[in-house]
């Protein structure tokens, strides 16, 4: 019987295509940070991360950010173990810090759909921040159909299932540390 960890089996016998390496991932986020910086200087932001999928991606990202930033966090949920979008989004742990008048900077990790974007853009705009924007690492721009440009964008990819660097599949592999795909 094989007893290696599907994380084992992913990362040591290939069992999962890369799509962006450690290298690729590290690079691109350096250069969003860059811009981040240069775009909030004098504005002091919070950055909402979205739980669970975010946390390596925001735990990179803050890092290259020269602000003095607020970081807060909100969980949501369309999926659940599922690998299909059930279209109806749950609140499962709103933001704590007042947000009304805070230039907000959102952080996800995937745009697929784009339904949980759109949920957030409504409920977010309603606490009338001075200014909401939207940093995603990954965007299935093809497949998503957000009315409004996202500010920023890692990576756009096909629609493929991905997995790694926060993303899970039926809540393991998160700790992967660059994106796979799963055929
Ligand atoms: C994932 C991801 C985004 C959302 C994107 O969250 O983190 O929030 O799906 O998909 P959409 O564009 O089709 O709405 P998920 O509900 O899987 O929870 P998780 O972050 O805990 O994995």
């Amino acid at each position: 019987m094989d007893e290696r960890t599907i994380f084992e089996r992913a990362v040591l016998d290939g069992a999962f295509r890369v799509l962006i390496t450690r290298e690729e991932l590290e690079k691109r986020i350096q250069e969003l940070g860059r811009a981040i910086t240069k775009d909030y200087r004098g504005k002091d932001p919070i950055v909402i991360g979205i739980l669970n999928g975010c946390f390596v991606f925001i735990a990179d990202l803050v890092r290259t950010i020269e602000l003095d930033l607020e970081i807060d966090f909100l969980k949501i949920s369309s999926y659940g173990d599922a690998q299909v979008s059930s279209g109806q989004v749950t609140m499962l742990k709103d933001v704590n810090a007042e947000i009304g008048g805070r230039h907000v900077l959102v952080v996800e990790d995937i745009v697929d759909t784009g339904v949980s974007l759109k949920y957030l853009e409504e409920r977010l705009q309603a606490l009338n921040p001075a200014s909401l924007k939207f940093v995603t690492l990954l965007y299935k721009k093809e497949k998503a159909k957000i009315h409004f440009d996202i500010d920023y964008v890692g990576f756009e990819i096909p629609d493929e299932f991905v997995i790694g660097y926060g993303l899970d599949h039926k809540q393991i592999l998160r700790n992967l540390p660059a994106i796979y795909v799963m055929d």
